[in-house]
């Protein structure tokens, strides 16, 4: 029997409005195919709400998300916005959205397609059989959220800071959401820091060792940042699981992303406790790409993906869309940040029409 759900949508700036368009298209289409409903509630945050409202996160946007099962959300900021102050930024959004909703943890999976090894800037000996690994990024914590400042000193001119800070019970809760999710997968966890530098670290890793005595089926390791970095491009396959502070997921979830072709085909899913979750593609809004059909919508697509499989608990749906894109790429249609020669070059909207016949056509 079909469900009904009801989801946030917040399209965002930029390629946002496009890319989460041709999503609900696909989420549409699961809808028709496996008899659920979904009901969206659009909401603004973000640069256009700066616009419209003066506030980047206006207060019914979070009263509205935390009516919904899940949050979709397309992209936030721009040139336009560049020079407001940092509380004002567009970017100030998804920070208080993590925040205010609790989303602690943020999943950021980095799979190479097979369709897609061309475009991986690797050589193929360095990719090997497969790329499958996942980024466990804690969100609502370290530098991002610490103390931070400037203020004025005689000598020196003004000075700013920003604060690295962790408790235990923040770094147990992410540590225990990597080991639960590894254990489903090849039950390896990398823990990364800078432990031989930071405090912060050093506190971080113990927790992380001693939750991992808990999870005696799963292996664990431990790497520098610089090391893990270095890592990523050197021997990529080593990687299952990897579990990370704020900062230093950001960064190697881009990088991550880069070895799996395009940044244009990587979800993510922010959780906290519960069902509830947010999902975004890890890319930004992408100015120069805006209104001409030529951005990459897989990424939140697939986001719409991890939505019905961790918020939802529609495994079968979310293997629908997986499998679809597969299949869209494997027939050679490709948008531009991963075309390569003798495939067929397809817009936004096309890429979303595909992907949802395939849909409709099944497995
Ligand atoms: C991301 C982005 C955000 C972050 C920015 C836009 C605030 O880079 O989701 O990775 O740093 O978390
Ligand atoms: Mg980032």
């Amino acid at each position: 029997m079909g469900g009904n759900y009801k989801i946030a949508v917040i399209p965002g700036d930029g390629i946002g409005p496009e890319i989460v368009g041709q999503t609900l298209r696909v989420l549409d289409q699961i809808g028709v195919t496996y008899g659920h409903h979904f009901k969206y509630e659009e909401m603004l945050a973000g640069g256009c709400a700066i616009d419209a409202t003066g506030e980047p996160l206006p207060v019914e946007t979070v009263a509205g998300c935390q009516k919904c099962d899940a949050v979709l959300l397309g992209a936030v900021g721009g040139d336009k916005w560049d020079d407001l102050p940092g509380p004002k930024r567009p970017e100030m959004a998804l920070l208080g959205l993590r925040g205010q909703l609790g989303l602690y943890a943020n999943l950021r999976p980095a799979l190479l397609y097979k369709q897609l090894r061309d475009a991986c800037p690797l050589k193929p000996e360095i990719i090997g059989e497969r790329i499958d690994l996942l980024v466990v990024r804690e969100l609502t914590g370290g530098i991002y959220f610490g103390p931070k400042g400037r203020r004025d000193t005689a000598a020196k001119g003004q000075e700013a800071f920003d604060t690295e800070v962790y408790s235990e019970a923040e770094v147990e809760r992410i540590t225990r959401m990597a080991f639960e999710i590894a254990r489903g997968r090849q039950r390896r966890v990398t823990n990364v820091d800078k432990a031989n530098v930071l405090e912060s670290s050093r506190l971080w890793r113990a927790v992380v060792t001693r939750v991992a005595a808990d999870y005696p089926e799963v292996a664990l390791n431990h790497m520098y940042v610089d090391n893990a970095a270095m890592q990523l491009v050197r021997d990529p396959k080593q990687f299952d699981v990897i579990v990370t502070t704020n900062m230093f997921g950001d960064i190697l979830s881009d990088e991550a992303s880069m070895i799996t072709g395009s940044i244009g085909m990587l979800p993510s899913a922010s959780l906290g406790q519960g069902n509830f979750g947010l999902y975004e593609p890890v890319h930004g809004s992408a100015p120069d790409l805006a209104g001409q059909d030529r951005a990459n919508p897989i990424a939140t697509i697939l986001s719409a993906a991890m939505m019905l499989r961790y918020s939802f608990g529609l495994t079968q749906e979310a293997e629908a869309i997986e499998s679809a894109v597969e299949r869209v790429l494997e027939a050679g249609y490709r948008t531009g940040d991963i075309m390569s020669p003798g495939q067929t070059l397809v817009g936004t909207e096309k890429m979303g029409q595909l992907i949802c016949e395939y849909i409709a056509k099944g497995a």
